[in-house]
């Protein structure tokens, strides 16, 4: 099976609408929420996995929008310094602590 991240997988434990719905066009299918309140609901995904703002940030920075060149900014990169391969972080420190202030007035 193929989820939003194109590898196949074979096991999952989280497939989503699909242990609803049954179909495999619904693997990994989550809806998206909405963020008003978000600063006040704790912790975040729908598996629970983020316990700050700051981790559901920096976690879109590090795994989510660097995945997509055209979302990240030419020349503000910061180099990974948790030792992943793959792309740079998408946003600078600054950038994240802005998202998170944001995020905690909606
Ligand atoms: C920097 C931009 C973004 C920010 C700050 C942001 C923020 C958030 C936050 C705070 C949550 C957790 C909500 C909760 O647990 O109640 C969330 C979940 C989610 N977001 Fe985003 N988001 C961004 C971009 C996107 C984009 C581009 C997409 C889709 C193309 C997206 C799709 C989703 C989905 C599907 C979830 C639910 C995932 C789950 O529960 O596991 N987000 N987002």
């Amino acid at each position: 099976m193929t989820g939003p991240n194109f590898f196949p997988q074979f096991f999952t434990t989280d497939p989503g609408r699909a242990a609803i719905t049954g179909s495999p066009h619904d693997f990994e299918a989550f809806d998206i929420p909405t963020l008003r309140g978000i600063g006040r609901t704790a912790p975040y995904w729908h598996n629970n996995i983020s316990e700050t703002l700051e981790d559901v940030v920096s976690l879109y920075s590090d795994h989510l929008l660097a995945k997509f060149p055209s979302l990240t900014l030419p020349g503000e990169k910061e180099p990974d310094a948790d030792g992943d391969i793959g792309p740079p972080e998408a946003l600078t420190k600054e950038q994240k602590s802005d998202l998170v202030a944001f995020l905690r007035r909606l």
